[in-house]
């Protein structure tokens, strides 16, 4: 069994239309010969025409950071999981610990968010991860608990997650292999326990917090990282490359 890796940057609040285009301009071919890893970029909900457009033709895939659980309704500033999907989308990212800290996202709203996503035709990136530098295990149990482990199999199957402890993210003080390692180790066997030991095998758990082209090579090494999730070092075409690349 082989996992392909995944590669994903959370754009969140930064960029526009133009900014988008030239990112892309610049990256396209810094990534043209990735070949094994996916790629797949995060804009704002008002990029993603942009950077839809500039990656038409290429490998590289357009992800939305949130969307609502309705497929439509009086929901005022709410996008659906349709309307991503029909603006050219793959995936979305569901369950970030910025939605969960400014926006009240609970283990609820994200089993209601990912279940919608699949449910539209997109591959939902489910962001999982511990406030503190303790009780890791605690934290992902009650996370799986409630909302990945509350997915029937077949939703499982079709999911990415993204383990990202709270204090490494945006802080430069990354996790170190081993430890991001031993948390995604630990996600395993809480898939193994629910769906069993193929799940276990083939579900993807990208790394997040504080990745960086020099702290890449050595968390990729970890064959229990099948990728990242990258927010501030996406931001810059060659430093995002680089990650792909190590
Ligand atoms: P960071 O963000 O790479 O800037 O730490 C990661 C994320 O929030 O997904």
């Amino acid at each position: 069994m082989v996992r392909t890796p995944l590669t994903g940057g959370n754009w969140k609040m930064y960029k526009n239309p133009a900014r988008t285009t030239s990112f892309f301009e610049t990256f396209r071919p810094l990534v043209e010969h990735s070949g094994n890893c996916e790629i797949v970029i995060c804009p704002s909900f008002l990029n993603l025409a942009a950077a839809v457009a500039a990656t038409r033709g290429t490998s590289i895939q357009i992800g939305a950071q949130n969307l609502h659980w309705a497929k439509e309704g009086a929901f005022t500033g709410e996008v659906s999981g349709a309307m991503i999907n029909a603006a050219g989308c793959s995936h979305v990212i569901v369950g970030h610990s910025e939605r969960r800290e400014y926006f009240g996202e609970t283990n609820q709203s994200v089993l209601n968010k990912t279940v919608a996503a699949l449910e539209a035709g997109l591959i939902p990136i489910v962001c999982v991860g511990e406030r503190e530098r303790k009780n890791a295990e605690a934290v992902l149990t009650e996370q799986f608990r409630c909302s990945l482990g509350a997915l029937e199999e077949g939703q499982f199957r079709r999911i990415v997650i993204a383990y990202e402890p709270v204090w490494a993210i945006g802080t430069g003080d990354t996790a170190t292999p081993e430890n991001a390692a031993n948390a995604h180790r630990f996600i395993r066997s809480l898939t193994n326990g629910r769906f069993g030991a193929a799940a276990a095998a083939n579900v993807r758990i990208l790394y997040g917090g504080s990745v960086k082209p020099e702290n890449a090579k050595g968390l990729k090494a970890q064959p229990e990282i099948d990728g990242f999730l990258v927010g501030g070092a996406s931001l810059d075409p060659v430093s995002f490359a680089s990650i792909v690349n190590a």
